[in-house]
């Protein structure tokens, strides 16, 4: 996930620290529209705008850290990915990077579809209105209730993740009297070019069945006999934060070879093919991701060549985009406190928050931007390392960036790319309390997840 250092760096340090940075911007107060949620703007103050709305009149209202969640921009890139695939395609938006009821009623408003993959997800969906037969149940380990829930709720499809629960999801519902959409899903054994901890594909993990040695087959011969199921399709999901096509071609290419050997055992065309998500977004200027429309493109001409060659019809394909759509429409805000400038290393820039509200730096060494956001500043680019205020030292949230050499506590700063596998991976790490998000939206703000309070955090400690 990093790229290579480039010394180029640091006005203040003759000689350069290790670190995955590159050359400072030319212009530290631009902001790179690919890594900025899309009305998001600087105004003549030099005060950072979202939705029409100054970042310092938001940190007055709702405080810091807090995750400010551009509406208008989840919308448009909800809308894209749905007219980006049209009628014959659906999208399931992947409620695992970001999930409230506000989201839920916007993806209704859109007409996207739910990907969940635990109970809490799923009561989530229910709870505002997602119409079930909309829903995608996934999961390694779905538990009986959960299972129970789901098919008693009547959601569209259940992913089978296992032998064991093939026969499990075909016996709960065969108890509740209902055959249940599923789909099988597999690992096509394709080495995705991300992070290990989220490569899903190859076959050295928890998730799916294997093509590898006919157990994919033999998990199809087994659902096709099974009164409780009605098997719709197969499933993969090579990763996640994934540029390069070629993956997905792979996978398609796997997973069409499984149709055409499941028609010509059992004479059965399984009309569904879901391709999973994973794609990426860019969380610094060097990133370049893909427009839906191109990404919607190249996987229905893939899907389709495969299937002419197989002599199969094409069958409907889904995909489930959980950080294209969300990632890149919300960025946390922080307030900076203390500056611990380190002589020929960089300087330690603490925020409000930390590991609690951005795991992803320390546990993929995920790399982000900043800015300073209250206001603008000529001082000269200094190479910082902002981090949290948690006890450890890999509490870090962006690893290597530049900010003004006149930053100060007080000042507020956002890092921008932060509504996926944010807010919905936070912990109360050290008690620390989540952070709010707030929905902007054309000079309003509202608050679609409240800040969690000492109060909460008590209230579960019953000893
Ligand atoms: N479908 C399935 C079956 C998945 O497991 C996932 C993500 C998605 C769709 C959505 O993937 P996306 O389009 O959001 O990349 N916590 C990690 C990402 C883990 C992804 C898990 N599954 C991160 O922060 O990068």
């Amino acid at each position: 996930m990093s790229r290579s250092a480039h010394p180029a760096g640091p006005r203040h340090a003759d000689v350069l620290p290790e670190g995955h940075y590159t050359a400072p911007p030319a212009d530290l107060n631009a902001l790179d529209p690919k890594v900025w949620a899309h009305t998001v703007t600087r105004d003549q103050n030099g005060v950072v705008n979202v939705g029409g709305i100054e970042v310092t009149r938001l940190a007055e209202e709702f405080g810091t850290p807090a995750y400010f969640l551009d509406e208008a921009d989840f919308r448009s890139r909800a809308r894209a990915w749905r007219t980006a695939f049209g009628h014959d395609a659906d999208v399931f938006y992947a409620g695992k990077a970001f999930l409230s009821r506000a989201v839920v009623r916007w993806l209704h408003e859109e007409g996207l579809n739910l990907d969940v993959c635990s109970g809490g997800e799923l009561a989530t969906a229910l709870s505002a209105g997602m119409p079930a037969d909309r829903i995608a149940f996934h999961g390694n380990n779905k538990s009986e209730t959960e299972i129970r829930t789901a098919i008693e709720a009547g959601v569209g499809r259940i992913v089978l993740d296992s032998f064991q629960e093939i026969v499990r999801v075909a016996h709960i519902a065969q108890s509740l009297g209902k055959r249940q959409r599923v789909q099988i899903r597999v690992t096509v054994g394709v080495e995705a070019h991300t992070h290990e901890f989220i490569a899903t594909a190859h076959e050295d993990q928890k998730f799916g069945i294997p093509l590898a040695g006919g157990q994919a087959a033999e998990a199809v011969r087994r659902a096709l006999q099974l009164d409780g199921l009605e098997l719709i399709g197969i499933h993969s999901h090579i990763g996640s934060q994934i540029f390069d096509m070629s993956g997905f071609e792979v996978a398609a290419h796997r997973v069409v070879g499984l149709l055409k050997a499941i028609r010509d055992e059992h004479g059965v065309e399984l009309p569904e093919i879901d391709l999973g998500g994973g794609l990426g977004i860019a969380y610094t200027s060097d990133d370049d991701p893909r427009e839906p429309h191109e990404i919607a493109k190249a996987l229905s001409e893939i899907v389709t060549r495969e299937c002419e060659a197989a002599k199969l019809r094409t069958p409907r394909i889904s995909v489930e985009p959980g950080r294209a759509i969300v990632g890149p429409t919300a960025f946390t805000l922080y307030e900076v406190g203390t500056i611990k400038p380190l002589d020929g290393l960089r300087t330690y820039v603490s925020v409000d928050g930390g590991m609690s509200d951005n795991i992803r730096t320390a546990l993929y060494d995920a790399e982000y931007s900043v800015a300073l956001v209250s206001r603008t500043s000529d001082a000269e680019p200094m190479l910082v390392r902002v981090v949290g205020k948690h006890c450890e030292s890999g509490d870090i949230v962006v690893k290597d960036a530049f900010l003004p050499s006149d930053l100060a506590a007080g000042d507020l700063i956002a890092v921008p790319a932060t509504g996926a596998y944010c807010r919905s991976m936070a912990s109360n790490y050290n008690h620390a309390l989540r952070p709010p998000v707030v929905a902007v939206n054309d000079g309003g703000a509202r608050v679609i997840v409240r800040r969690e309070t000492e109060e909460d955090l008590l209230r579960l400690d019953v000893g």
